[in-house]
């Protein structure tokens, strides 16, 4: 008895800490109150759970790291999909990745590995277990990919945000919404980056601004139900993996370059929670530091977002790490001639396929889309 009081007593959870160097931020793990660890450990509410969460545009032009905003298409093929499912064969408080699977990409699913701790959706799924507090059942997982990889469509946030919210929900949806960012985030750590702004809006929907991590402070910027804003997504057949498209980024900025995307950055919130879509597009142009020194990384980009301003786009940059771009258009009609002029720009100056899509702001997030009882 004391052995289990002691053993709960230090469950673990997380807490953001600074580190001493103050530009590094840094998950611990500290101990939860006995009383809370008690009542942890809860019975599963399903036998099995599906999530899916969608594709993110990182970064909107001049909001490095710290804003994002989901999207998706009418079919949900823009992202991917987890399901979890009680498994009695596996030791108690572990995760196992039953199957990796990409309908879209047969080859893809190949190139992920199933071992939980190397997979996005493994990483988050077992956070979320430990921050539910789980200790007597295991999980296995079926992971359906929808987006690409190393896309700038936030591929792994988007399998970290749909494990998260399915091993959630198999347990009777307990965690707040930060736990799960919280717990996509342990995987986006592991994978491209400590930076949350594809994970939180792969989790809350719409737009999301990343105020801090210490405290964990997430805005969802809610814009008006009037505001409809399209986003067409041209891909090229390029992988731009996140770790290299980081290490291209300058080291210092000029202080009038940081006054410009400051106030560019700012205009871009303004304008989401005004519902103002012009102003959302012309700031969303308007990166003075980091879409400059990767857009010469993606050969065409520049080309391709002058052919999307043309056509009519309100405004084109590159979505997260790219080589994704990203033009935001207000008439959906529009999309297809804005998408065709963006994928021919690819071809005519970067020598690359492309491929577009047209979608549409995801204000849900992460959500369960089916479930299955014990008999
Ligand atoms: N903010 C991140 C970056 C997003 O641009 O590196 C990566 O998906």
């Amino acid at each position: 008895m004391a052995a289990a009081a002691a053993a709960a007593a230090t469950q673990p959870s997380f807490l953001f800490t600074r580190r001493a160097r103050p530009s590094l931020v840094s998950l611990r793990v500290r101990t939860v109150n006995p009383a809370k660890a008690a009542a942890a450990d809860p019975a599963p509410a399903f036998k099995s759970v599906t999530a899916f969460a969608p594709a993110t545009v990182a970064n909107l032009g001049p909001g490095f790291d710290f804003l994002g905003c989901a999207v998706a298409d009418a079919s949900l093929s823009l992202g991917d999909t987890v399901t979890a499912t009680i498994d009695l064969s596996l030791p108690p408080a572990t995760v196992s990745i039953a199957s990796v699977t990409s309908p879209s990409r047969p080859h893809l699913a190949d190139r992920l590995s199933k071992d939980p701790l190397r997979n996005c959706a493994g990483v988050a799924a077992i956070a979320a277990l430990r921050a539910l507090g789980v200790r007597s059942h295991a999980v296995s997982i079926h992971l359906t990919k929808g987006l690409p990889l190393g896309s700038g469509l936030g591929s792994s946030a988007a399998s970290a945000a749909a494990a998260a919210k399915a091993v959630d929900a198999l347990f009777g949806s307990r965690l707040h919404r930060d736990d799960l960012v919280l717990a996509g985030l342990e995987s986006e750590k592991a994978v491209s980056g400590f930076h949350a702004d594809n994970i939180a809006p792969a989790i809350l929907g719409g737009f999301v601004l990343v105020r801090s991590y210490d405290p964990f402070h997430l805005i969802p910027l809610s814009s008006p139900p009037g505001l409809h804003l399209h986003f067409v997504l041209v891909t090229p057949d390029f992988e731009a993996p996140t770790s290299k498209m980081r290490a291209a980024l300058p080291k210092q900025v000029a202080i009038q370059q940081h006054v410009r995307n400051s106030s560019q950055a700012a205009g871009l919130v303004a304008a989401v929670l005004q519902g103002d879509a012009g102003v959302i597009g012309s700031a969303m142009s308007s990166d003075g530091i980091v879409e400059p020194t990767r857009a010469p990384l993606i050969p065409g980009m520049a080309a391709v977002k002058a052919a999307a301003l043309e056509a009519g786009a309100l405004g084109c940059t590159i979505s997260g790490a790219g080589p994704t771009a990203v033009a935001v258009i207000e008439e959906e009609g529009k999309g297809e001639e804005v998408g065709r002029r963006m994928v021919e720009a690819f071809w005519s100056a970067g020598k690359l396929k492309a491929t577009a899509t047209v979608a549409q702001l995801d204000r849900l997030g992460a959500r369960v889309i089916s479930t299955s009882s014990f008999e």
